[in-house]
């Protein structure tokens, strides 16, 4: 059977596409509104994010929720921003589980206050098994963290003997980071214009291709992500494909899935 368009597309398809989801604060200066209320907003793109990437059917779907530097905000947007993390963990968990997602949270959790800690402990105990998309939440997390405590863990192994120094080489490092069961980052989506990586991921970037828009994160759909995912997928073949097409591509997958 000769392979049609559509398939030939959903074998360039990324496996793992990563994303900073920035502009909330700009997206409710706009309104006139605080900044907070962005926030919120945007949680309404990453539930649509985290459906459109399932029935895309990526292996992994990585989201930058929380900087090691965005503790340095205002004292009320921080609260504000940890209040909401805990109210939708409680609330989209369930939902995640049922729909075989399995959470996990990426980042050093030691700073958060212990019921946060152990509502995410609960969270990933809880969907661990799961087969369907990993959902990986960047929570205080840094690039330059990640590859600070994977240099930690090789230095405690060669401390207690069970690592030879000559023995550390990329791949010994790289088991230690973050994600490092995961597929390769394929695509790395920032919106909100800013064209930086802002100390995300660094590492696990290394060939990442990395496509900006201005769309602000709580305006950031479906329409969007699949211009993203098309662009992708364009550049990797080096033909032009549309939006359109993918979301085609998308309607083509959910006829084959229900058949
Ligand atoms: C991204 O939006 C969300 C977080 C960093 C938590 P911003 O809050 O950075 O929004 P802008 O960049 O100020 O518009
Ligand atoms: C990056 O956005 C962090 C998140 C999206 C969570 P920022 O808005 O904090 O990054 P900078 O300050 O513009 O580099
Ligand atoms: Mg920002």
């Amino acid at each position: 059977m000769p392979a049609t368009a559509a398939t030939d597309e959903q074998s360039r398809l990324p496996r793992h596409v990563a994303i900073i989801m920035d502009g909330n604060g700009r997206w409710a200066e706009q309104r006139g509104k605080f900044r907070v209320s962005g926030h919120k907003a945007g949680v309404k793109s990453v539930r649509a994010a985290v459906s459109f990437g399932y029935r895309l059917g990526l292996e992994a779907l990585t989201l930058f929720a929380f900087s090691s530097e965005n503790w340095r905000r205002p004292q009320d947007e921080v609260s504000a921003l940890m209040s909401l993390f805990i109210a939708v963990l409680g609330s989209e968990v369930r939902k995640l589980h049922r729909n075989n997602i399995r959470l996990r949270i990426i980042g050093d959790r030691s700073a958060f206050a212990p019921h946060l800690q152990r509502k995410i402990d609960d969270a990933e105990r809880l969907t661990a098994n799961n087969t369907g998309l990993t959902l990986n939440i960047a929570a205080n997390y840094g690039g330059r963290w990640d590859i600070t405590q994977a240099a930690r863990a090789l230095a405690e192994r060669v401390a207690d003997g069970s690592l030879s120094p000559a023995d550390i080489d990329e791949a010994a490092l790289h088991q230690q980071i973050q994600l490092s069961d995961l597929p390769a980052v394929d695509l790395l989506i920032r919106t909100g214009g800013e064209q930086r990586i802002s100390n995300f991921l660094l590492w696990q970037l290394a060939y990442a291709e990395l496509y900006f828009t201005p769309v602000l994160w709580p305006d950031f759909g479906e329409e969007a992500f699949s211009d993203a995912i098309a662009a992708f997928v364009g550049r990797e073949r080096r033909f032009g494909c549309t939006g359109a097409q993918i979301r085609e591509l998308l309607e083509h997958k959910a006829g084959a899935d229900n058949e």
